[in-house]
Protein backbone atom coordinates (compact mmCIF):
# COMPACT_ATOMS: atom_id res chain seq x y z
CA UNK A 1 0.00 0.00 0.00
CA UNK A 2 1.36 3.65 -1.00
CA UNK A 3 1.61 5.71 2.49
CA UNK A 4 0.98 8.99 0.19
CA UNK A 5 -1.76 8.80 -2.00
CA UNK A 6 -2.86 12.12 -3.92
CA UNK A 7 -6.49 11.26 -6.13
CA UNK A 8 -7.58 14.16 -8.61
CA UNK A 9 -6.08 17.05 -6.07
CA UNK A 10 -7.37 20.62 -6.47
CA UNK A 11 -6.59 22.95 -4.17
CA UNK A 12 -7.31 27.29 -4.16
CA UNK A 13 -6.62 29.48 -1.22
CA UNK A 14 -9.10 31.33 0.08
CA UNK A 15 -10.47 33.37 -2.22
CA UNK A 16 -8.05 32.73 -4.91
CA UNK A 17 -7.65 30.62 -7.76
CA UNK A 18 -6.94 27.35 -8.29
CA UNK A 19 -3.12 26.26 -7.44
CA UNK A 20 -2.93 22.94 -7.90
CA UNK A 21 -5.35 21.48 -11.02
CA UNK A 22 -5.91 17.72 -10.94
CA UNK A 23 -2.53 16.09 -9.05
CA UNK A 24 -2.47 11.98 -8.74
CA UNK A 25 0.52 10.33 -7.38
CA UNK A 26 1.41 7.82 -5.21
CA UNK A 27 4.90 7.38 -2.72
CA UNK A 28 5.45 3.80 -1.79
CA UNK A 29 7.25 3.41 2.23
CA UNK A 30 10.85 3.93 2.33
CA UNK A 31 11.18 6.28 -1.61
CA UNK A 32 12.24 9.27 -1.92
CA UNK A 33 10.67 11.70 -4.04
CA UNK A 34 11.92 14.80 -5.15
CA UNK A 35 9.50 17.81 -6.36
CA UNK A 36 11.04 19.81 -8.89
CA UNK A 37 9.75 22.89 -10.67
CA UNK A 38 9.49 26.90 -11.51
CA UNK A 39 8.93 29.10 -8.66
CA UNK A 40 5.39 29.23 -8.54
CA UNK A 41 4.44 26.43 -9.48
CA UNK A 42 3.06 25.17 -6.76
CA UNK A 43 5.55 23.10 -4.65
CA UNK A 44 4.82 24.65 -1.21
CA UNK A 45 1.68 24.44 -1.90
CA UNK A 46 1.19 20.88 -2.92
CA UNK A 47 3.50 20.21 0.72
CA UNK A 48 1.09 21.73 2.28
CA UNK A 49 -1.71 19.72 1.19
CA UNK A 50 0.29 16.48 1.94
CA UNK A 51 1.20 17.55 6.12
CA UNK A 52 -2.71 18.33 6.16
CA UNK A 53 -2.74 22.31 6.74
CA UNK A 54 -4.16 22.94 3.82
CA UNK A 55 -7.30 23.20 4.14
CA UNK A 56 -6.94 22.15 8.10
CA UNK A 57 -5.44 25.53 9.17
CA UNK A 58 -5.12 27.56 6.03
CA UNK A 59 -8.24 27.17 4.60
CA UNK A 60 -9.55 27.47 1.05
CA UNK A 61 -10.98 24.63 -1.45
CA UNK A 62 -9.60 21.53 -1.30
CA UNK A 63 -11.15 18.43 -4.08
CA UNK A 64 -10.38 15.29 -4.80
CA UNK A 65 -7.89 13.15 -1.77
CA UNK A 66 -4.20 13.07 0.06
CA UNK A 67 -4.34 9.94 2.03
CA UNK A 68 -1.99 9.29 4.35
CA UNK A 69 -1.66 5.41 5.03
CA UNK A 70 -4.74 5.08 3.73
CA UNK A 71 -6.80 8.10 5.91
CA UNK A 72 -7.42 10.88 4.22
CA UNK A 73 -5.72 14.03 5.44
CA UNK A 74 -9.21 15.48 6.10
CA UNK A 75 -10.50 13.07 8.75
CA UNK A 76 -7.08 13.55 11.01
CA UNK A 77 -6.50 15.92 14.00
CA UNK A 78 -4.11 17.88 13.23
CA UNK A 79 -1.60 16.65 16.02
CA UNK A 80 -2.00 13.03 15.10
CA UNK A 81 -1.09 13.81 11.35
CA UNK A 82 1.90 15.63 12.34
CA UNK A 83 2.73 11.93 13.98
CA UNK A 84 3.19 10.13 10.90
CA UNK A 85 3.86 13.27 8.35
CA UNK A 86 6.17 15.86 9.28
CA UNK A 87 7.32 19.52 7.50
CA UNK A 88 9.95 21.41 7.59
CA UNK A 89 8.74 25.15 6.12
CA UNK A 90 10.70 26.43 3.24
CA UNK A 91 10.67 29.40 5.82
CA UNK A 92 11.81 28.61 9.42
CA UNK A 93 10.09 31.54 10.87
CA UNK A 94 6.89 30.12 9.87
CA UNK A 95 7.61 27.21 12.11
CA UNK A 96 9.74 28.63 15.24
CA UNK A 97 7.56 29.35 18.14
CA UNK A 98 9.83 29.34 20.93
CA UNK A 99 12.40 31.48 23.45
CA UNK A 100 15.03 28.70 23.41
CA UNK A 101 16.72 26.19 21.55
CA UNK A 102 16.09 23.19 23.33
CA UNK A 103 12.33 24.50 24.03
CA UNK A 104 11.80 24.68 20.01
CA UNK A 105 13.14 20.70 20.02
CA UNK A 106 11.02 19.71 22.80
CA UNK A 107 7.66 21.71 21.40
CA UNK A 108 6.16 19.13 19.25
CA UNK A 109 6.66 15.46 21.80
CA UNK A 110 5.47 17.82 24.94
CA UNK A 111 3.08 18.89 22.91
CA UNK A 112 2.37 14.77 22.43
CA UNK A 113 2.49 14.35 26.20
CA UNK A 114 5.38 12.24 25.88
CA UNK A 115 7.32 11.26 28.97
CA UNK A 116 9.74 13.91 30.31
CA UNK A 117 12.72 11.37 30.35
CA UNK A 118 11.76 10.50 26.30
CA UNK A 119 11.81 14.11 25.49
CA UNK A 120 14.80 14.83 27.23
CA UNK A 121 16.53 11.91 25.24
CA UNK A 122 15.29 13.29 22.22
CA UNK A 123 16.16 16.44 22.73
CA UNK A 124 19.67 15.43 23.40
CA UNK A 125 19.61 13.26 20.15
CA UNK A 126 18.53 16.20 18.01
CA UNK A 127 21.39 18.50 19.72
CA UNK A 128 24.28 16.26 19.05
CA UNK A 129 22.61 15.34 15.41
CA UNK A 130 22.79 19.18 14.55
CA UNK A 131 25.62 19.77 16.98
CA UNK A 132 23.75 22.44 18.50
CA UNK A 133 24.41 21.89 22.24
CA UNK A 134 26.51 25.19 23.06
CA UNK A 135 23.29 27.18 20.83
CA UNK A 136 20.70 25.15 23.72
CA UNK A 137 19.72 28.20 25.84
CA UNK A 138 19.83 30.71 22.74
CA UNK A 139 17.08 32.34 20.94
CA UNK A 140 15.54 30.76 18.14
CA UNK A 141 15.35 34.76 16.99
CA UNK A 142 19.01 35.36 17.75
CA UNK A 143 20.26 32.55 15.47
CA UNK A 144 21.36 32.82 11.60
CA UNK A 145 18.92 31.77 8.91
CA UNK A 146 20.93 29.08 8.38
CA UNK A 147 20.99 27.98 11.81
CA UNK A 148 17.00 28.18 12.07
CA UNK A 149 16.70 26.18 8.56
CA UNK A 150 18.59 23.33 10.81
CA UNK A 151 16.53 23.83 13.81
CA UNK A 152 13.16 23.61 12.00
CA UNK A 153 14.45 20.24 10.60
CA UNK A 154 15.31 19.13 13.95
CA UNK A 155 12.15 20.69 16.07
CA UNK A 156 10.31 17.67 13.23
CA UNK A 157 12.61 15.23 13.29
CA UNK A 158 12.37 15.33 17.24
CA UNK A 159 8.53 13.82 16.45
CA UNK A 160 10.32 10.20 14.54
CA UNK A 161 7.57 11.17 11.76
CA UNK A 162 8.04 7.88 9.02
CA UNK A 163 7.38 10.67 6.45
CA UNK A 164 9.59 13.17 6.36
CA UNK A 165 8.13 17.08 3.68
CA UNK A 166 11.58 18.94 3.76
CA UNK A 167 10.43 22.12 1.49
CA UNK A 168 13.84 23.46 0.19
CA UNK A 169 15.69 22.61 3.59
CA UNK A 170 19.04 23.61 2.35
CA UNK A 171 17.85 26.94 0.75
CA UNK A 172 19.60 29.57 3.56
CA UNK A 173 22.57 26.98 3.97
CA UNK A 174 26.27 27.23 3.20
CA UNK A 175 27.82 24.38 1.94
CA UNK A 176 28.84 22.67 5.27
CA UNK A 177 24.94 22.83 6.29
CA UNK A 178 23.76 21.42 3.19
CA UNK A 179 26.58 18.08 3.30
CA UNK A 180 25.24 17.96 7.18
CA UNK A 181 21.42 17.89 5.91
CA UNK A 182 22.53 15.82 2.91
CA UNK A 183 24.12 13.14 4.92
CA UNK A 184 21.05 13.12 7.68
CA UNK A 185 18.21 13.21 4.67
CA UNK A 186 20.94 9.63 3.48
CA UNK A 187 20.95 8.10 7.27
CA UNK A 188 16.71 8.73 7.07
CA UNK A 189 16.14 6.79 4.16
CA UNK A 190 18.58 4.58 5.02
CA UNK A 191 16.74 3.88 8.14
CA UNK A 192 13.44 3.32 5.80
CA UNK A 193 11.57 6.60 6.22
CA UNK A 194 9.44 8.13 3.54
CA UNK A 195 11.29 11.50 2.17
CA UNK A 196 9.43 14.23 -0.08
CA UNK A 197 11.92 16.79 -1.17
CA UNK A 198 11.48 20.22 -2.51
CA UNK A 199 14.94 21.83 -4.15
CA UNK A 200 15.40 23.91 -6.93
CA UNK A 201 18.67 22.57 -7.19
CA UNK A 202 18.65 18.75 -8.28
CA UNK A 203 22.17 17.92 -7.35
CA UNK A 204 20.83 18.70 -3.51
CA UNK A 205 18.64 15.77 -4.18
CA UNK A 206 20.18 13.71 -6.98
CA UNK A 207 19.52 10.26 -4.50
CA UNK A 208 16.07 10.60 -5.18
CA UNK A 209 14.33 7.66 -6.54
CA UNK A 210 12.04 9.75 -8.64
CA UNK A 211 11.50 13.49 -9.62
CA UNK A 212 8.00 14.79 -9.52
CA UNK A 213 8.13 17.81 -12.06
CA UNK A 214 5.64 20.83 -11.65
CA UNK A 215 4.72 23.65 -13.45
CA UNK A 216 1.60 25.95 -13.40
CA UNK A 217 -0.35 23.63 -10.58
CA UNK A 218 0.26 20.45 -12.91
CA UNK A 219 2.46 17.16 -12.71
CA UNK A 220 4.21 17.41 -16.05
CA UNK A 221 6.54 14.75 -15.34
CA UNK A 222 7.30 12.41 -12.62
CA UNK A 223 10.35 9.69 -13.61
CA UNK A 224 13.40 8.35 -12.88
CA UNK A 225 16.09 10.97 -12.30
CA UNK A 226 18.37 9.79 -15.00
CA UNK A 227 15.74 9.70 -17.46
CA UNK A 228 14.26 13.27 -16.63
CA UNK A 229 17.91 14.66 -17.15
CA UNK A 230 18.74 12.84 -20.30
CA UNK A 231 15.75 14.66 -22.23
CA UNK A 232 17.21 17.55 -22.77
CA UNK A 233 14.72 18.83 -24.87
CA UNK A 234 11.87 18.36 -22.20
CA UNK A 235 14.37 20.63 -19.70
CA UNK A 236 14.94 23.18 -22.21
CA UNK A 237 11.44 23.54 -23.17
CA UNK A 238 10.07 23.78 -19.35
CA UNK A 239 13.19 26.23 -18.50
CA UNK A 240 14.68 24.01 -16.53
CA UNK A 241 18.01 23.95 -16.57
CA UNK A 242 19.91 21.43 -14.69
CA UNK A 243 24.22 21.15 -14.43
N1 LIG B 1 -1.10 32.05 1.11
C1 LIG B 1 -1.38 32.22 -0.18
N2 LIG B 1 -2.52 32.83 -0.58
C2 LIG B 1 -2.82 32.99 -1.89
N3 LIG B 1 -2.03 32.55 -2.90
C3 LIG B 1 -0.88 31.92 -2.56
C4 LIG B 1 -0.49 31.72 -1.20
N4 LIG B 1 0.70 31.07 -1.19
C5 LIG B 1 1.03 30.88 -2.48
N5 LIG B 1 0.09 31.39 -3.32
C6 LIG B 1 0.10 31.33 -4.79
O1 LIG B 1 0.12 29.97 -5.19
C7 LIG B 1 0.97 29.79 -6.32
C8 LIG B 1 1.99 28.69 -6.02
O2 LIG B 1 2.82 29.13 -4.95
P1 LIG B 1 3.82 28.15 -4.18
O3 LIG B 1 4.35 28.91 -3.02
O4 LIG B 1 3.15 26.87 -3.93
O5 LIG B 1 4.95 27.95 -5.32
P2 LIG B 1 6.40 27.27 -5.20
O6 LIG B 1 6.51 26.33 -6.35
O7 LIG B 1 6.60 26.73 -3.85
O8 LIG B 1 7.39 28.50 -5.47
P3 LIG B 1 8.90 28.77 -4.89
O9 LIG B 1 9.82 27.90 -5.68
O10 LIG B 1 9.12 30.23 -5.18
O11 LIG B 1 8.90 28.48 -3.43
C9 LIG B 1 1.59 31.15 -6.62
O12 LIG B 1 0.85 31.72 -7.69
C10 LIG B 1 1.38 31.93 -5.35
O13 LIG B 1 1.20 33.30 -5.63
MG1 LIG C 1 7.92 27.16 -2.32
Amino acid sequence: MPVVKVKNLYYAYPEGKSVLKGLNFEVKAGETLAIIGLSGSGKTTLCQCLCGLAPHVLGGRMEGQVLIKGQATTAYRLPQLACEIGMVFQNPDMQLVCTTVEDEIAFAPENLCLPPEEIRRRVEEILRLLSFSHLRQKNPATLSGGQRQLLSLGAVLALHPSILVLDEPMALLDGKGRRLVREILLSLRKEGKTLILVDHDVENVDFADRFLVMENGEIICLDRPAAVMADKEFLHRHQLFFG
